[in-house]
Formats: structure tokens, C-alpha cells, sequence
């Protein structure tokens, strides 16, 4: 059932200096583009490592999901986990029977399979993402 590590959610107020910091620290070489997802209130960019990703996180709009997060966590912070599923519909269905809250999805992610977000307080205080397997 748990799949692969896909990536860790990183908030960030600014991707431009987070990807700064990757590059200056780490030596960070392979970054996405900003993908802009205005309906779900963030704009994203990927850090990819030899066997993941880091994504960053940084608000767009007025009802951004991780205004929240970063008005506790001005700096930015770790936000959520992604974990691969072969499929969505079965993950929510088995999180739901094993009696943990899904608080959205499934809808289409940023790697263009759909995701689910399961509740923190079910998961020791860590939001999980569960995201369908890419298929290519
Ligand atoms: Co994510």
C-alpha cells in the first residue's frame, strides 16, 4: 500500500530565496519552473534530489491553505509528506475504513495525478499527501 517517497512539502514565503538556498547550500541543479495553482492557492517549484523532490510552497491569493501555516511559521517550514498509491479512489476509500480524516481531494496535483491530503491529527501531527503513481 505505501508507495515510494514522491516528495516533502516545504512552505516558503518567497520560492525565489528558498531556491536560492538550495543552490548556495546543497548545490541544488535541477529545478522546475514555477507552476502557478491559483485554484488551489499556491504557487509550486521542485527541487529534485537523486531519489525525490523537495516542494516548495509559497502562497497565492487571499485563501491560500498555507497563509495559516507560515502565520505560525513565519520563516517556512515543513508542510506535508507525499506518499505514492497505485490508486486514489482506493486510498481515500481505505483511509476513510481505518477511520482517518481525508480533508481534500482527490483532485489533480502538481505532477498531474490526483491527490489526496489526509489529516495531521490521524498521522502523529504530519499531514500526508497521497498522490496516484505518475504513469510515464
Ligand atoms: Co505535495
Amino acid at each position: 500500500m505505501l508507495g515510494r517517497l514522491n516528495h516533502v512539502g516545504v512552505a516558503t514565503p518567497s520560492l525565489a530565496e528558498a531556491v536560492e538556498t538550495y543552490k548556495r547550500l546543497f548545490g541544488a541543479t535541477v529545478i522546475s519552473d514555477v507552476i502557478e495553482l491559483p485554484e488551489r492557492g499556491v504557487r509550486v517549484q521542485f527541487v529534485d534530489t537523486p531519489n525525490s523532490q523537495v516542494e516548495l510552497l509559497e502562497p497565492m491569493g487571499e485563501n491560500s491553505p498555507i497563509a495559516a501555516f507560515l502565520e505560525a511559521n513565519p520563516r517556512g517550514g515543513q508542510h506535508h509528506l507525499c506518499f505514492e498509491v497505485e490508486e486514489i479512489n482506493a486510498a481515500k476509500a481505505d483511509m476513510e475504513a481505518k477511520g482517518a480524516k481525508v480533508v481534500s481531494g482527490p483532485y489533480i496535483g502538481a505532477h498531474g495525478t490526483p491527490v489526496i491530503f489526509v489529516h495531521p491529527k490521524d498521522v502523529h501531527g504530519v499531514l500526508i499527501e497521497l498522490m496516484e503513481t505518475p504513469r510515464h
